[in-house]
């Protein structure tokens, strides 16, 4: 098969393409505005297009000459969701929709990374299911939920095509994935920017207070990269992964942010030899990421679905971490500019 991945450039498309590569059973061509992530990531199964998603002939022509388009372009950092709304829904919709026409139009299946924001507030003591769980957003006000409402948009005329029998796709919801080449790190004590895992090594690496938002009592279960990328293949190869919504998350790496500021202080006093003792502090959740900003107490996922094609989480919490932060240790280029 030739696979198309649009946003290769990423951290899930940087370590799909090098999934992809090692298994050396497809050709992959990759388009992504940028490639830094993808430095040393090579095979001669793997072609890199640099260009924009915007360049309606480029990313129509990929489509045709493909079999199969992985859709990965997306903003996916709480802090554009309330800072730039309307630049969330510009590019995780009404992008994301021309990307579906492409595939409409040239009858190409198509796997679409949506999020496991898509369920919301959680209403029931119960994980989220795939086909059941209710999908709960805050108020208009609260603009945290435009990125969750654009994916779910995409999701549900996704979804309508397929029962209307002109496309073949599949849905996949991710539980927090983290891994090598995870976003990018910060200087210490700046609020916003990328997800949790850049801020704890930020203020790790330069000994700084770790911004604990909103207390750090919210729960999060994290699925190591690999993990995700070979769900990724189990649903592509796999008959029953065609025209349905998987959950790829870990339901066995439920922990507090508190708990994995903690758990990151001690790999990290390991994996360097020192004994970290940054200051825990807390901060107001629209101080951090700014107004119109909410949170999900919780996100477990049942995966049972996703098991059922053979699939099963191997990499541990601990695990998990350990990569990604030696992942920075080994790029003296990266930690140096914060430091
Ligand atoms: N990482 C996770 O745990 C997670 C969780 C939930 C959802 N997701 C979803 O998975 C997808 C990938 O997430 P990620 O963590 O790899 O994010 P990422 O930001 O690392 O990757 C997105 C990529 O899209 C590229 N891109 C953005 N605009 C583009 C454009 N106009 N033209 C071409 N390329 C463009 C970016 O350069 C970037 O490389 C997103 O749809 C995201 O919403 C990821």
């Amino acid at each position: 098969m030739k696979l198309l991945i649009f946003g290769a450039g990423g951290f899930i498309g940087s370590n799909l393409a090098e999934h992809l590569i090692e298994q050396g059973e497809h050709e992959v061509v990759g388009l992504d505005v940028t490639a830094d992530k993808l430095a040393g990531i090579e095979g001669p199964n793997f072609k890199f297009v640099k260009g924009n998603i915007a360049d309606a002939d480029l990313a129509n022509k990929l489509v045709a000459d493909c079999d199969v388009v992985v859709d990965l372009i997306a903003y996916a950092n709480p802090s554009i969701y309330v800072e730039k709304p309307l630049d969330v829904v510009h590019l995780n919709f009404f992008e994301n929709m021309k990307i579906l026409e492409y595939c409409l139009s040239h009858q190409k299946r198509l796997v679409q990374y949506s999020t496991s924001e898509v369920y919301g507030k959680r209403t029931r003591d119960e994980s989220y299911s795939d086909d059941h769980s209710d999908l709960v957003m805050g108020p208009v006000q609260k603009q945290r939920w435009i990125y969750a409402s654009s994916k779910q948009l995409l999701e549900r005329i996704i979804y309508a095509h397929g029962v209307q029998g002109d496309l073949d796709y599949s849905i996949i919801r991710p539980f927090n994935f983290v891994g090598p080449r995870f976003d990018y790190l910060v200087p210490a004590g700046s609020k916003g920017g990328p997800r949790v895992f850049s801020h704890f090594l930020s203020a790790l690496l330069t000994g700084g207070p770790i911004q604990l938002v909103d207390g750090g009592d919210k729960h999060r279960c994290f699925t190591h990269i690999k993990d995700a990328c070979e769900a990724f293949s189990a649903i592509l190869e796999n008959p029953a992964g065609h025209n349905e919504i998987f959950n790829v998350g870990n339901p066995d790496t439920n922990t507090t942010m508190r708990g994995l500021a903690k758990m990151m202080q001690s790999i990290y006093g390991e994996l360097t030899g020192t004994h970290p003792d940054n200051e825990l502090i807390d901060i107001d959740g629209e101080d951090f990421y700014g107004k119109g900003y909410e949170d999900m107490d919780r996100v477990p996922p049942d995966v049972t679905k996703l098991m059922a094609l053979g699939w099963k989480p191997t990499r541990d919490l601990d695990t998990i971490f350990r990569e990604a932060i030696q992942y920075y240790l080994d790029r003296p280029d990266l930690t140096a500019a914060i430091r």
